[in-house]
């Protein structure tokens, strides 16, 4: 009798492990044993254990689009329609160099003779040069500004209710995340846009903002790096959903970055690091200029996507 319960119990615990050998966060991901261990090929043959319980570095992420990439392989979601912005996703990646951590090495060369020094968020922030580029540490990124573009909804959204709705939406999706990091939310309804600034205190090492941003990034493009890819980034506001149809990242580091301002812009992933007691002017203007160029814009998308296909 003790036998039959004891096997029985064994039976349960080994369901009940199959069940839950899966990778969450990950769905390239392969998973396997006991205890389960996920890992994700990052190169021929080269397997990067994951810590599934948490969102994967994304200095690993890159390494696993690069490869796929290079192998042909979709870098999509399965179930997820292209749509017209999922072409931006190619733009600004690059093979990196990661720490055991998963942190990004503050050097980086695309397996060129060409470098340059990145951020915490693996964002070039010093002009290109060559190999002996000099990139003393890694500097991190302490706010990032996500610049949303809602899809329209059928009842006018309550600004007020906003900040709450996305720093919720936030902690759900994408987990283990201080909502008091959300610090500012504003919202244009006529351009459909809603801007929000996370926030984290200087010399903060607790949260990444740069893996959270990323995975936002993906979701809002219709390429979720979650398992579930059918669930979405969805503030959840007066009984309505709120749906993301577009997505641009303004990165602000810790210390101010030293490339020359013509090579500021460019790619589609915007990339703004800016000095810190410059930054709320400086953004401002952007954010207002931004607006008055959103035509241009949308034109110089469609010829990127010409030139891509
Ligand atoms: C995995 O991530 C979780 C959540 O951040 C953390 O509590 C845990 O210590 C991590 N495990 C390992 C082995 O690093
Ligand atoms: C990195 O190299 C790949 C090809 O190896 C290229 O497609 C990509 O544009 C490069 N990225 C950067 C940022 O240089
Ligand atoms: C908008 O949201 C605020 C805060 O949640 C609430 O006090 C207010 O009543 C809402 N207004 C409308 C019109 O729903």
């Amino acid at each position: 009798m003790g036998i039959w319960i004891a096997l029985v119990l064994v039976a349960f615990a080994a369901g009940a492990a199959a069940q839950t050998c899966q990778c969450n966060t990950m769905k390239w991901a392969t998973c396997d044993g006991t205890p389960c261990v996920c890992t994700v090929l990052i190169g021929e043959n080269v397997k990067q254990p994951l810590n599934c319980s948490a969102l994967i570095p994304k200095c690993f992420l890159m390494k696993v689009e690069m490869y796929r990439a290079k192998k042909g392989q979709s870098v999509r979601g399965a179930g997820g329609k292209p749509v017209e912005s999922a072409f931006v996703d190619n733009d600004g990646i690059y093979d990196p160099d990661c720490e055991s951590n998963g942190n990004f090495k503050a050097k980086q060369c695309n397996n060129t003779e060409e470098c340059w020094c990145v951020n915490s968020a693996g964002v070039r922030r010093t002009d290109k040069g060559d190999k002996n580029i000099k990139c003393d540490k890694l500097v991190e990124t302490h706010w990032v500004r996500l610049q949303l573009t809602h899809k329209p909804v059928t009842t006018p959204l309550n600004a007020s209710g906003l900040k709450a709705a996305i720093a919720n939406a936030i902690q759900t999706r994408y987990g283990n995340f201080d909502k008091s990091m959300v610090q500012d939310v504003e919202y244009d309804a006529d351009a459909r846009m809603i801007v929000v600034d996370v926030k984290k205190p200087i010399g903060n090492r607790q949260h990444d903002l740069a893996n959270m941003a990323y995975y936002m990034e993906k979701d809002v493009k219709v390429l979720p790096l979650f398992k579930n890819d059918e669930l979405k980034f969805m503030p959840s506001l007066g009984g309505q959903n709120v749906e993301m149809e577009n997505i641009l990242v303004y990165y602000v580091d810790e210390e101010p970055p030293t490339f020359t301002m013509k090579n500021l812009s460019g790619g589609i992933i915007a990339v703004i690091v800016v000095v810190v007691l410059a930054v709320v002017a400086g953004l401002l203007v952007l954010f207002f200029a931004q607006r008055r160029q959103k035509r241009m814009y949308k034109q110089a998308q469609t010829s990127e996507m010409a030139t891509m296909s």
